[in-house]
């Protein structure tokens, strides 16, 4: 059974409600999401691990350490996810970036897979799926499935908010990936739409409504 991991830390909390608030910009928006990007990569690596290397420093030699393990990559779910790219990138300059096209058809609410493109050595890289919104987990669950049906095993997924029923579903459907999520809300409105959240991630961070 794999873990839910809900961030505790305080910079990443004030981050998150700062942007809730409906008169937070475009560009604004889009800055401090790829800044909770950085911090929740932060914590959602520091189980990777390390081998010994020598070095030799200015001074003297050393046993140093580095990270070994598998290699990584990034998979945001178009179109928000973008948004958290750079800022993991910041993290781990080494990652290869893969997408996933999806959206959610605004009556039927079921995830439309429109584009996948993968990193040809995808499956054997430990694999970061990264969307703001966790809403009823439709669009994460289908992009999961997508990159398993791809033979991609080490999956953790990262979530700026989410709300109780996708993670329900996705520990369900999904209970082999991790989920790293930045504010666990309250509940979906009528139009699933995650409450008290922050509206459209994608419409907030490109500035289209
Ligand atoms: C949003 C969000 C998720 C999805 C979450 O994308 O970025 O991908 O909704 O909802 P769900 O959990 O109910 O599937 P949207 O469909 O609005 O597409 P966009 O990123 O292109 O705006
Ligand atoms: N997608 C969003 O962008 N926001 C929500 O609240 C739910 C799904």
């Amino acid at each position: 059974m794999a873990n839910t991991i809900i961030m505790d830390h305080p910079l990443i909390r004030h981050k998150i409600d700062y942007i809730r608030r409906k008169d937070v910009g475009a560009k604004d928006f889009r800055t401090i999401v790829g800044e909770i990007a950085s911090l929740m990569c932060y914590e959602a690596t520091r189980d990777l691990p390390l081998r010994d290397v020598e070095i030799e420093t200015p001074i003297c030699k050393m046993t140093a350490k580095e990270l070994s393990g598998k290699k990584l990559a990034i998979v945001p779910i178009l179109r928000a996810g973008l948004g958290m790219v750079d800022g993991m990138l910041n993290m781990i300059p080494a990652a290869k970036v893969g997408h996933i096209g999806l959206y959610r058809d605004p009556q039927t609410l079921e995830p439309v897979e429109y584009y996948c493109k993968l990193p040809p050595d995808c499956e054997e890289r430990q694999v970061f799926v990264v969307d703001p919104m966790l809403a009823t987990g439709g669009s994460s669950c289908a992009a999961l499935k997508m990159l398993k049906d791809k033979g991609v095993k080490n999956i953790r997924f990262m979530c700026i908010l989410a709300a109780p029923v996708g993670v329900k579903k996705m520990t369900e459907e999904h209970p082999d990936v991790d989920l790293y999520i930045g504010a666990l809300d309250e509940k979906l409105n009528d139009h699933a739409y995650i409450v008290p959240g922050l509206g459209d991630a994608g419409d907030r961070i490109f500035g289209t409504k």
